[in-house]
């Protein structure tokens, strides 16, 4: 039996693989590349020295779905797959919802058809929209602020009908806050098209000499020193999460046959903060100038993470300089990404 990982080769997918293949499950891929490199498969293999299966294919056709689902007895899915730039998503949303909700209503009419009904799916923090109270509850108000955020609601929506409506569904639903940091091989981690919209992988760019200085998004926000304070979260610690909850899964009460969980630290830290540990981290300096404030964005956002303590038996473990130095080894051995790997093997 396997498991399929959707997206498994973008920048959580793959770290997803390296943690479930070193727990000796048997993993198979399922991704079209649109925004990622087969490359980092390869490195997936390299670090565990176990192989994966791949199948490249689009998750909007149900058909391929079915067909790779039963080729490989998979048991159960990770759900990575979709597109995830929020500005983006305002520009072309019919794009956001074509790929994230009607992409997982055939993900999941495929699984249905083929008796596969274990899903792990990726959600955000971003569906809590502007928050009430902080630290973020799972029971906070659901109330996205933009398309890309609207897409992850429907889906949740969808899962928590379809597990009502037939108790042999499992389903785990993962509100991330912000993944940052890479494996600590170096040899896998976040590789972003074009001018990064992200701060880690932004501050990194800096950091190596490909960019001037990091634009600050605003410092007059009602927070420690007037900068953005977010729930920064190692991408190795988010993944080990996914393993606890697909593990979780098996567990689960037909009764009570779904579940929604954040994945976050609890510790929030501000742009500036960020902008020094990652100066520690990497012995560079970061230039940066203060600019206007990006619009959509709250000033402060971080996780209550006692469900997931409790029902995962879950915590991150790693770091704010962990989350720096790993993001500065990636970098530093990858300064174009895994363009330049795969480039020279063509
Ligand atoms: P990513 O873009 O690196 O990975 C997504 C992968 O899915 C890529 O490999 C891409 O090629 C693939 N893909 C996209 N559309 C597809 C389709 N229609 N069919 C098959 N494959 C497709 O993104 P990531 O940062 O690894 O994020 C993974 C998931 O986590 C996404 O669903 C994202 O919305 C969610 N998430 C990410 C963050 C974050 O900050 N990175 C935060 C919250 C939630
Ligand atoms: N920021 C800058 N300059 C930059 C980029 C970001 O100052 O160049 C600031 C932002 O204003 C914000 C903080 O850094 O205060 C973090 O911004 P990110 O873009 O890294 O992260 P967001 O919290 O805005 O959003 C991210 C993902 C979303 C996801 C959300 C979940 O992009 O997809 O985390 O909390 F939904």
């Amino acid at each position: 039996m396997s498991i399929l990982i959707t997206g498994g080769a973008g920048y959580i997918g793959s770290h997803c693989c390296v943690s479930f293949l070193e727990s000796g499950l048997d993993v198979v891929v399922f991704d079209n590349f649109s925004n990622s490199n087969p490359e980092s498969l390869k490195r997936v293999e390299q670090i565990t020295g176990r192989s994966l299966k791949i199948e490249q294919g689009d998750i909007r056709d149900q058909s391929t779905l079915e067909t790779v689902m039963k080729r490989h007895a998979c048991e159960g899915v990770i759900h990575f797959a979709g597109l995830k730039a929020v500005g983006e998503s305002s520009q072309d949303p019919l794009a956001y919802y074509d790929n994230n909700v009607i992409g997982t209503h055939r993900l999941l009419s495929a699984m249905d058809a083929t008796g596969v009904r274990k899903l792990i799916f990726s959600s955000s923090a971003t569906v809590y929209g502007e928050p009430k109270s902080l630290p973020l509850t799972e029971e906070h108000s659901l109330n996205p602020v933009n398309p890309y955020g609207r897409t992850k609601l429907f889906v949740e929506d969808m899962l928590r009908d379809l597990a009502a409506s037939n108790s042999e569904w499992r389903v785990g639903i993962l509100r991330y806050f912000n993944p940052v940091g890479a494996h600590s091989s170096g040899l896998i981690g976040e590789d972003p098209l074009g001018v990064p919209n992200n701060l880690m992988p932004f501050i990194a760019q800096v950091a190596t000499g490909r960019r001037e200085r990091l634009n600050v998004f605003g410092d007059d926000y009602p927070t420690r020193d007037g900068t953005g304070v977010r729930d920064y979260i190692h991408v190795v610690d988010l993944v080990e999460g996914h393993l606890q909850a697909y593990e979780k899964l098996a567990k689960l009460p037909s009764s009570s046959n779904s579940f929604s969980v954040n994945l976050g630290t609890g510790n929030g830290y501000s742009v500036l903060e960020m902008v020094k540990a990652f100066e520690r981290g990497s012995n560079q300096p970061v230039p940066y100038e203060v600019v206007e404030r990006r619009s959509g964005d709250v000033a402060e956002c971080y996780a209550d993470t006692q469900k997931a303590e409790e029902l995962l038996a879950w915590t991150a473990d790693r770091n704010l300089g962990d989350m720096c130095s790993d993001t500065w080894h990636w970098v530093r051995k990858n300064p174009l990404g895994y363009a330049a790997e795969s480039d020279s093997n063509d």
